[in-house]
């Protein structure tokens, strides 16, 4: 079975979505056969990839198979796979923000993604899941799928406060269901280029997350340049794209997810 692996904050544009696509860009070009899910429904992956139709007309979404007021069942999920480039995605459709609704008040809502992803035919080496900028049902659904978690913050003190409660959360999921959720580590994202994170917020980082599982990914235009051409770091052609000055920064980025890659490998 895939190992799975949640991208979870509940704070709002801290990097889930970018660490989700580059992290399943980095292990996809490392040959692993990856699946990325966009359980937000703001559908940031869905889109990044270049599936904005799909997000706004699609007749088939995780609504319709994770919810009981949809018309497919659990088993159904392999049906919403569509293939990017890199790697497969289930991508976000806008109807996701009645699943959130429904799941909250449906019998064993939370762990239908769970039950939906036990139940898929098609095998992955890893599947990456995406979560939404709130607590709720489907970032709840995300961690209990996944048991695994990569915590995206920004590298300032306010990102504590965040992570703190997502701790909680994790906590009170992991008695409530009585498993474990394992902390796999820490993205800091958007590292100003020219200013060094402070000795104490680091060290905060440091003390809760543990040194080795502390990632830390600068603040560069070529993550914007890649999504603008719907793609991660790996599958980005800057030259192709208008920006052959991106090319260094590329491969910069490349060996930062490749480090967070290799630390999924191992950790996972
Ligand atoms: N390392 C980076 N360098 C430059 N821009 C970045 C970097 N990381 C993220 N961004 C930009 O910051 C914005 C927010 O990133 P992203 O969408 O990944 O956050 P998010 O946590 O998924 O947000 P949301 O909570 O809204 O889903 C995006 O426009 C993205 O392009
Ligand atoms: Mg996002």
């Amino acid at each position: 079975m895939a190992d799975r692996l949640a991208i979870a904050m509940q704070k709002g544009g801290v990097g889930k979505s970018i660490t989700t696509v580059n992290l399943a860009g980095a292990l996809a070009d490392k040959g692993h056969n990856v699946l990325a899910v966009d359980a937000d429904p703001q559908g940031g992956l869905t889109v990044k990839l270049g599936f904005k139709n799909h997000y706004r007309e699609a007749d088939k979404s995780l609504f319709e198979v994770l919810s009981d007021q949809g018309d497919m069942e659990l088993e159904d999920l392999d049906e919403l796979i569509i293939q990017h480039e890199e790697y497969d995605i289930i991508p976000a459709q806008l109807r996701n923000f009645n699943l959130e609704k429904a799941l909250y008040t449906e019998a064993g809502g939370h762990n239908s993604l769970k039950r939906s992803l036990d139940r898929m035919n098609h095998d992955y080496d890893y599947i990456l899941i995406d979560s939404p900028p709130n607590l709720g049902p489907l970032s709840d659904g995300a961690l209990l799928a996944a048991r695994n978690v990569v915590f995206p913050s920004h590298p300032n003190e306010i990102s504590q406060n965040s992570i703190w409660l997502l701790r909680q959360e994790i906590q009170t999921l992991e008695k409530k269901f009585d498993i474990d959720i394992s902390s796999i580590g820490a993205v800091l994202n958007e590292v100003p280029p020219n200013e060094s994170i402070s000795n104490e917020v680091r060290g905060w980082f440091f003390d809760v997350f543990g040194e080795s599982n502390v990632f830390e990914v600068a603040d560069r235009a070529v993550i914007e340049h890649s999504i603008s051409y719907n793609s991660s770091v790996f599958g980005y052609d800057p030259e192709d794209a208008g920006y052959p000055w991106d090319t260094n920064a590329m491969q910069d980025m490349c060996d930062t997810y490749n480090l967070l890659a290799q630390h999924v490998e191992k950790s996972l």
